[in-house]
């Protein structure tokens, strides 16, 4: 039978530097990521492992568990400890106009490509609570090209897409983001763009007016359309390769000819299998072009 990695075999007591058994926890983890799975139908089976193991526990000690099967066991059982344990793996942090300097080369390289489009349909893959949604829905109208365009922004996480549509976003974030839209190239006043409420800004209900958020999950679900943008930054980092893999894979299908393909900062395409199948707009920004 096997004993949880964490505690020492016949107590309950934590554990002990003796009994850790590095090859054991990640059976552990394993089996705790296939219950999900089966569980719940959330696939984090082939995400970066060294991500995964530190997540786990993080909510094990914030739990005051002692053990990788104790957290297994509440979540296969509760799903409210799920939903935690979701917003523990699938790591949410953004921001508005993150990395700015992306923003501007996206308006100086792809807008003028864009330009030439009737219609263009972009997808944020992974968009977490929406800041970089509305960061491009501002981007677009700024260019004058917002009223031809429709965003699809999708998350695997329903709670960040609820978080998304509502708008809001903290009041004490505001500053951050005004630098942030400056040093992206922004052609007004950052705070003509939403209205300050208690401790939230509210962003303006018209950004909203091309967007379209749901849930989608890269791992398990398909392509839902034809897009001329893609934008998937900081998600694939926590992937393992075949994951990466699969998931260009699923973007290479979703992009029409020419399509553009936005990574994060920290990602790339070099050694993918889909290397080949892109040119690069700006290396420096991540920023590809579909070519086959
Ligand atoms: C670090 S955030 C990145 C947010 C935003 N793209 C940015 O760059 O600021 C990663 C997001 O990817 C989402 N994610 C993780 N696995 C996913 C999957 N299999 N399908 C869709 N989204 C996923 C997470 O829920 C999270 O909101």
């Amino acid at each position: 039978m096997a004993v949880p990695v964490s505690r020492t075999p016949g107590t309950s007591l934590p554990d002990t530097p003796a009994s850790y058994d590095p090859a054991l926890e990640r059976i552990e983890i394993e089996l705790l990521m296939e219950g999900i799975y089966r569980h719940y139908g959330f696939d984090f089976r082939s995400y970066a492992y060294a991500s995964i193991r530190r997540r786990l526990w993080k909510r094990i000690e914030a739990e005051g568990f002692h053990s990788i099967t104790a957290l297994q066991d509440r979540v296969l059982h509760e799903p409210d400890m799920m939903e935690k344990l979701l917003l523990d793996l699938s790591i949410n942090v953004t921001a508005m106009f993150r990395d700015p300097k992306f923003y501007v080369a996206f308006r100086e390289q792809v807008i003028p490509l864009l330009r030439t489009y009737p219609f263009i349909r972009l997808w944020h893959a992974g968009c977490s609570t929406g800041e970089e949604v509305y960061s491009m829905a501002i981007l677009l109208e700024e260019e004058g090209l917002y009223e031809r365009a429709r965003i699809y922004a999708t998350d695997i996480n329903d709670v960040v897409i609820q978080r998304a549509k509502s708008g809001i976003f903290p009041l004490d974030r505001m500053q951050e983001y005004t630098e942030n839209y400056i040093n992206a190239g922004g052609k007004q006043s950052f705070s003509e763009y939403y209205t300050a409420k208690y401790d939230g800004a509210l962003f303006s209900p018209t950004l909203l007016r091309n967007i379209v958020f749901s849930q989608h999950n890269l791992v398990t679900d398909r392509s839902f359309a034809e897009f001329n943008v893609i934008l998937c930054r900081n998600v694939l980092i926590y992937f393992d390769k075949a994951l990466q893999n699969r998931v260009h894979h699923l973007f290479n299908e979703s992009l029409s000819t020419f399509g553009i393909l936005a990574l994060g900062s920290k990602e790339s395409l070099k050694f993918s299998e889909y290397e080949d199948c892109y040119e690069p707009i700006s290396l420096h920004d991540k920023i590809y072009r579909k070519v086959k």
